[in-house]
């Protein structure tokens, strides 16, 4: 492929520039129109995190999606707002790279998914680790059984952010909260990781429970912590906060030892570790590196399938069905803290 699928980019904050710089190094694709809610950030971005690449740019995103020099689109706005753009992407027949999580819940999801089938697009959640060759080694070390069965799964993301109420990430209105934002990482591992035990892509849980900080004055959760139980026995603890730095690692148990990856929700090109545990043994650390930033690996896998013909991805990167499990385990658990967004279809 030579760099043959041509992207725009919806909104222009923090990841629509690390998205953009990284789609530099994507052998597949080359961005081609940024847009912006107004014409001067669009500008901005262009000149400032695209180095003055020539793309057009426009003042409102419909705009974007009438150009017919845009095959796919890449979604970089708040969480509330990720629905109607997709939907708005699908019926002008754009592909569609949807910043994670996918809505504010599976039903929003839903209609999502509906809407790429219906206008024969294609959709994937963006989950950037899932592209990562440190994942396909984890699938790999977990085949082969090096710890065993997999009992009990680990995994946080947490951050202190330093940032006022207004912000998306404390901002009610804007879908803030951690467990929509980081808690969607860890979650989407555990099931990951439950269903290569079981020789699936992804397994749901059969049980989730919740506990969670929910701000006086924000009303978003701040801190969160959730326990899945999988229909193969294996449990996970989760944790997600916006509020505090936690251990971000993830730890996996097996009845053979475990493994230890200190980093996975944002792989590097180079440094990425597994370090593997087995009783009475020295650890074994396997050294994984990627031939290119994660965004631009996150990009190639978007063409690849859509040169495929696919309408989703295939695993290990997030297709539909994992994107619903994920969407109603997120659900579940704001549900056991009683967090609620208005919408009338939440769960
Ligand atoms: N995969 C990853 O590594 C990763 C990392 C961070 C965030 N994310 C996800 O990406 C999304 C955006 O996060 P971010 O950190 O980039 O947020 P951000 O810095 O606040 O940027 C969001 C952008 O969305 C646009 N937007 C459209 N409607 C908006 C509204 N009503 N209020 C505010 N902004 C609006 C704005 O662009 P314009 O002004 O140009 O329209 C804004 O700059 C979130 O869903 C988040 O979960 C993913």
């Amino acid at each position: 492929m030579m760099n043959t699928l041509r992207w725009g980019i919806l909104g222009t904050g923090a990841i629509a520039a690390k998205f953009a710089a990284g789609l530099l190094e994507s052998t597949s694709g080359r961005l081609v129109a940024v847009a912006s809610r107004r014409r001067d950030t669009a500008d901005t971005f262009a000149a400032e995190v695209l180095s003055g690449l020539s793309v057009a740019r426009y003042d409102h995103y419909e705009k974007l999606l009438a150009d017919k020099a845009v095959d796919a689109v890449y979604i970089a706005t708040p969480h509330p707002f990720h629905a109607h753009w997709a939907i708005a992407a699908a019926q002008a027949g754009k592909h569609i790279l949807c910043e994670k999580p996918m809505a504010m819940n599976k039903a929003q999801a839903e209609r999502m998914i509906a809407a790429a089938q219906k206008h024969r697009v294609f959709l994937m959640e963006a989950f950037m680790y899932r592209c990562h060759p440190v994942v396909t080694e984890l699938r790999g070390l977990l085949r082969q059984g090096a710890i065993g069965q997999v009992r009990m799964i680990h995994a946080n993301f947490g951050f202190r952010c330093a940032v006022d109420d207004t912000h998306r990430l404390l901002n009610h209105a804007l879908g803030g909260g951690g467990i929509l934002d980081v808690g969607c990482y860890p979650i989407s591992l555990a099931r990951w990781v439950a269903g290569v035990a079981a020789g699936r892509d992804f397994l749901d849980p059969t049980a989730v429970a919740g506990a969670g900080t929910i701000g006086v004055r924000t009303g978003v959760d701040e801190m969160a912590s959730a326990l899945l139980t999988f229909p193969n026995e294996i449990l996970a603890c989760v944790n997600a906060a916006v509020r505090c730095d936690l251990p971000n690692a993830v730890h996996i148990a097996g009845s053979e030892g475990r493994i230890e990856v200190p980093w996975l929700w944002v792989p590097r090109r180079s440094g990425n570790r597994i370090i593997v545990h087995r009783p009475n043994g020295e650890p074994m650390t396997l050294a994984i590196d990627a031939p290119a930033d994660v965004y631009a690996l996150e990009a190639d896998v978007v063409a690849a399938a859509i040169a495929g013909g696919l309408q989703e991805p295939p695993a290990p990167a997030m297709n539909w069905a994992d994107t619903l499990g994920n969407m109603q385990t997120l659900d579940r658990w704001r549900e056991a803290i009683n967090l609620k967004y208005g919408y009338a279809d939440e769960a």
